[in-house]
């Protein structure tokens, strides 16, 4: 290496140091969020009279009249309709990695086109989603963790050949170059990758895949998209917003999951962080069939309570990212308690399956206190199902046993290894192999 070239590199490490730790610093100086937990019970209260509906009492008056009154609020309110379903067709399968000397499993890239009711801006008319699957050894079928991420997949499993990135745009910090460094020095080891070694030792498979493909996450750049995925007939004020989406996909990759014989379609688990803890969170409440969600510091129109305006106010959400919501959501910038329905009952239609909710000490922006009383909210519907009570009280002290379930670890926004150390001794529990079902087994509706 040429002397010049050794000079502007060792500049540029001197100042990506420099700007790393002084916005390490200034983050660490983020104060913790109270210990106790602050702030008013979930409103309105769940089984109470909503709207012209009274109020519910059994199982069949919340999944008959209640559920579907709450979907057709979150569609006209905040996420705008979701996009209609009307198939997939496998592109093409390549093997990236086979079980071979030492390989931690198979890896596959499936390439998807998602079949939509109308054309749109993507190269050939449709969205195509790579989709990567790592099934480990062994004999399935496999209990599945799925989940978009927040890069292309070519940051997924650093070290693997033949991964590409997406060709669609991508948010600035994905860019690479020092952002992208920062993305993993500050949001942590696990930012972009997960785990896939020790997922594969438990005897999880792990599919990813980025959401950007089907909408980029970028303002303006969406709308073209988002416009062709809207249901045809939908009013302007509701079209379909990005994270509507994305759960959208979620959705369809579990379409392309469910079928193959290497996986338990009765143990796929929907999982995101932040924006795409807000897609896994919708998507499971439209769709039944994950096992589970953990859906991490998903924060505002995530699983935090949104009409009190703690964490992110809604005026900030819908100005900085108005791409992800119906156009309605805006309406509500600076008076959340105009609306009518709030996270809890978005949690509820969950219900009667697990949920592990994720948070961060340092993370008001998540606002840990509304996700957790959000959880107590819901509380009422599990139990309609027969679910032991939510009975954790401290923020900081889990309950090992709920099927929904809380905790909160130090640090800021952000994946970890104790995320996954926390999910996955949640998903051992209450997404159990078949061998070991019987003590746990999950609720059945
Ligand atoms: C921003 C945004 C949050 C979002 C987060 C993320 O901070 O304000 O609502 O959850 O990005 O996706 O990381």
């Amino acid at each position: 290496m040429g002397l010049r070239r050794k000079f502007v590199l060792g500049a540029v490490l001197i100042v990506t140091g420099l700007a790393l730790s002084a916005g390490g610093c200034a983050l660490q100086r983020l104060p913790n969020v109270p210990k106790e937990i602050t702030g008013p019970a979930a409103s309105p209260p769940i089984l109470a009279a909503f709207q012209s509906d009274p109020k519910i009492q059994t199982q069949e008056d919340w999944q008959n009249r209640r559920a579907p009154l709450l979907k057709a609020r979150f569609q006209s309110e905040i996420y705008g309709a979701m996009p209609a379903a009307v198939g997939y067709e496998i592109v093409s399968r390549e093997v990236l990695q086979r079980p071979e000397k030492g390989a931690i499993g198979t890896i596959e890239r499936i390439s998807i086109a998602l079949k939509t009711t109308q054309p749109g801006p993507w190269t050939g008319g449709r969205p195509i989603v790579d989709l990567i699957l790592m099934t480990p050894k062994g004999k399935g079928p496999f209990p599945v963790i799925a989940g978009g991420t927040f890069c292309g997949n070519n940051v997924l499993l650093p070290k693997q050949p033949g991964m590409r990135t997406t060709t669609m745009a991508l948010p600035q910090e994905c860019g690479g170059g020092v952002p992208g460094f920062l993305v993993t020095a500050i949001f942590g080891l696990h930012a972009n990758a997960p785990p896939w070694e020790t997922l594969a030792e438990k005897g999880y498979a792990l599919a990813s895949w980025h959401p950007g493909d089907v909408v980029p996450d970028v303002p303006v750049v969406a709308e073209p998209y988002l416009e062709a995925l809207t249901p045809v007939g939908t009013p302007p004020d509701q079209r379909t917003g990005a994270i509507a989406a994305w759960a959208w996909t979620n959705s369809r990759m579990v379409d392309v999951l469910s079928p193959d014989p290497r996986l338990d379609p009765n143990r796929i688990v929907i999982w995101g962080h932040s924006r795409h803890g807000k897609a896994a969170l919708l998507s499971a409440a439209f769709d039944p069939r994950p096992a589970a969600i953990w859906a991490l510091q998903s924060g505002t129109a995530g699983a935090a309570l949104g009409r009190d305006d703690v964490g992110e106010p809604v005026s900030d959400i819908t100005t900085s990212f108005p791409h992800w919501f119906a156009p309605a959501y805006r309406a509500y910038a600076g008076k959340p308690a105009d609306l009518d329905v709030d996270q809890h009952q978005l949690i509820a239609l969950l219900a009667p399956r697990p949920v592990l909710i994720g948070t961060g000490r340092r993370d008001q922006w998540g606002d840990p206190h509304g996700s957790f009383r959000a959880l107590q909210g819901a509380d009422p519907v599990y139990q309609l199902y027969g679910a032991p009570a939510f009975s954790q009280i401290k923020l900081r002290q889990p309950d090992s046993q709920g099927v929904l379930a809380f905790y909160m670890r130090p640090g800021l926004h952000g994946i970890h290894t104790e995320d996954w150390e926390e999910a996955l001794s949640f998903f051992d529990r209450t997404v159990p192999t078949p061998a070991s079902n019987a003590p746990n087994s999950r609720l059945k509706p």
